[in-house]
């Protein structure tokens, strides 16, 4: 939600994601600290927890940052659930809000991709950029590639 106070607008960055493991934690952690780097001035950015996120929460963002773990070759059920609590309350266009997602596999994250995309598509939310694919380890690379992901869609907000 864009707020102006003293002539200054701030726009907020909502990181709706699940993270149940240390490897998909360091790898949110990388994304929020992308998405609050010192020098992208004007967003606030906000983290909520797939399980607990409701429409409003997402509502309120002027931009998303979706990050989720691959499970059976599917999005986490925690992410589903709140599509499927959610997604009628957020077919009421707001705007094209932008997203930037990242999904976290062992070894093929693509059905999770794949699930996804369309899902965003038919609320007309834009996405950033390329989905960020991490299959394997969260090494410096992975960390180094989710930070750029928060960051960017971050500093897309003050353009
Ligand atoms: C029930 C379950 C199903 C999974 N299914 C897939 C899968 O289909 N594809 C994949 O690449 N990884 C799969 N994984 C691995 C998870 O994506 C992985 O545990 C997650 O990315 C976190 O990584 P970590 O366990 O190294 O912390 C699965 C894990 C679990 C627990």
């Amino acid at each position: 939600m864009t707020r102006c106070e003293d002539d200054k607008v701030t726009r907020l960055v909502v990181v709706l994601h699940h993270s149940p493991t240390a490897s998909t934690r360091r790898l949110t952690e990388s994304v929020l600290d992308g998405a609050t780097d010192p020098h992208i001035e004007g967003v606030e950015v906000e983290e909520i927890e797939a399980l607990h996120a409701t429409a409003d929460d997402v509502r309120r963002a002027d931009g998303l940052l979706i990050g989720t773990p691959v499970n059976f070759g599917y999005m986490s059920g925690a992410l589903k659930h709140f599509f499927d609590r959610s997604y009628r309350d957020l077919l009421e266009p707001i705007h094209r809000v932008p997203v930037g997602l990242w999904v976290k596999g062992s070894s093929d994250a693509s059905g999770a991709v794949r699930a996804l995309i369309p899902i965003l598509r038919s609320l007309d939310w834009r996405l950033v950029g390329e989905p960020l694919v991490i299959e394997g380890e969260v090494d410096a690379r992975a960390q180094d590639a989710a930070y750029e992901l928060g960051a960017t869609l971050a500093a897309h907000l003050t353009l």
